[in-house]
């Protein structure tokens, strides 16, 4: 019998970089999913598949697969088959997602049931594992889907009340490495602490300002464009990024900017009612558009 697990990738609304100094920051999931589909073989091997091109050896899935066996305490032969709805290493929470769906997958094919705040928990284990340090905002946004308000000093995420954020994403291509921008504006700061901390407290403020936007009505797009800016200010944009943020911001969107780590990978425009020109705008500069909105349901078995 295959059982086949589901989780969603992310986009970060507002707070990146400012979260690794302890600022609360926003994260979303989106209604583009990774699957993960499980069979159990005859022997002791662990075969891995994916219809992406992923040549890194699959490491994400490797120790999500032993997270699980010492979880349950139980183990067995296994074909794993890895599909995605959106591009790998861009910025997107691909590995995270692929090992929560890795540890449902496994766990229902072995009869064992476990709760989602331990599924997160092992997917942010199996994160640390590889990557050797990662917040808890990847493996809980794809674990629990919705938008989230992550507080980073407590550990602790809270579920922010918002219906609809019609988005549209658009990638460079390649992702930059996260650990080496985290580290460059770890330099910039050092050069300038005074400077750099009350722009890493501003973009803590973005973000509890933004709770109450998303929450209660506001302007949700003038945000992300202040928190663009800071962004860059922080030295982590790029000139494909910044003309993916102007085309969009000129096509209609509300609001765009950086996504995640930044040097490459994603930028996001909020754009209701105009996500077709905003993608079509993108592309025109040369990006990968992706037309996405809030996925409401975190990691899952899928059925049928
Ligand atoms: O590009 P991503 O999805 O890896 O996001 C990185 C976000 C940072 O705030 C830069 C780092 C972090 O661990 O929160």
């Amino acid at each position: 019998m295959t059982v086949t697990a589901s989780a969603p990738g992310k986009v970060i609304l507002f707070g990146e970089h400012a979260v690794v100094y302890g600022e609360p920051a926003i994260a979303g999931a989106i209604d583009k999913r990774i699957y993960v589909s499980v069979e159990k073989r005859g022997d002791n091997e662990m075969n891995i598949s994916s219809s992406h091109e992923l040549r890194d050896g699959y490491p994400y899935v490797k120790a999500a697969a032993e997270l699980t066996f010492e979880y349950i305490g139980d183990g067995c032969g296994l074909d794993i088959n890895i599909d995605s709805e959106f591009p790998p290493a861009s910025g997107l929470g691909s590995s995270a997602a692929v090992s929560v769906a890795t540890v449902l997958a496994i766990s229902t094919v072995l009869g064992g049931k476990i709760p989602k705040e331990d599924i997160a928990r092992l997917g942010h284990m199996v994160e640390k594992k590889v990557q050797g340090a990662a917040s808890i905002t990847d493996s809980s946004v794809t674990t629990l889907g919705g938008v989230l308000f992550i507080k980073p000093k407590l550990e602790i995420v809270e579920a922010v009340n918002v219906r609809e954020i019609p988005l549209v994403v658009g990638y460079t291509g390649k992702a930059g490495s996260t650990k080496e921008l985290v580290e460059s504006v770890n330099a910039l700061r050092e050069n300038n602490p005074e400077v750099l901390d009350a722009i890493i407290h501003s973009i803590g403020r973005i973000a509890v300002k933004a709770k109450g936007v998303l929450e209660e009505g506001g302007d949700m797009g003038e945000l992300m464009n202040i928190n663009h800016g800071l962004l860059e200010a922080l030295g982590v944009g790029t000139e494909k990024l910044s003309r993916y943020v102007y085309a969009a911001r000129e096509a209609g969107a509300a609001g765009a900017k950086i996504t995640g780590a930044g040097g490459g990978g994603c930028m996001a425009a909020y754009a209701p009612n105009r996500q077709d020109e905003v993608a079509h705008a993108i592309e025109e500069e040369g990006g990968l558009p992706l037309i996405v909105s809030i996925e409401d349901e975190g990691v899952r078995i899928e059925t049928g």
